[in-house]
């Protein structure tokens, strides 16, 4: 009697991990995420205070890095943070006053511009609004 039992639950248990294993993907698939990542049009990156003058910061924008920057002169400006040629991350050089790509040498003026190196085309740009004691960056 306990032999039955315990393979009843031995073929119980392997029955529902089976269904699960099929069941759990094909739930995933119809019903999507609440907050798609794609989905995200604008966030916000920080406080205008943080940022001073010819400096740059990474954020989250979604499920990506994004590329906020301060000109010399004050403007803020953000892009996709990945780079146009194998996706690594970019980063402002605050000395050369442009956005660069350690990865292979790829070099974007503050337009996004790709100006140097292998990236075949431009950043994507971002546009950025101060409201009040906030960035916030949007999708254009
Ligand atoms: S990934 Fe940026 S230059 Fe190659």
């Amino acid at each position: 009697m306990l032999r039955r039992h315990f393979t009843n639950a031995l073929l119980g248990s392997g029955f529902a991990a089976t269904a699960g294993s099929i069941i759990y993907p094909i739930l995933k698939f119809i019903i999507p995420p609440e907050n798609a990542e794609s989905a995200v049009m604008s966030v916000s990156a920080g406080k205008p205070d943080d940022l001073p003058a010819n400096s740059g910061k990474i954020f989250q924008f979604g499920g990506e890095p994004g590329l906020l920057i301060r000109t010399a002169e004050g403007d803020l400006r953000a892009f996709s943070a990945r780079c146009t040629h194998l996706n690594c991350t970019v980063q402002y050089d605050a000395g050369e006053k442009q956005i660069v790509c350690a990865c292979h040498g790829g070099v974007f003026d503050l337009n996004g511009k790709n100006v140097a190196g292998p990236p075949p085309k431009p950043l994507i740009a971002y546009s950025v609004n101060a409201r009040g004691d906030e960035i916030v960056v949007s999708r254009v």
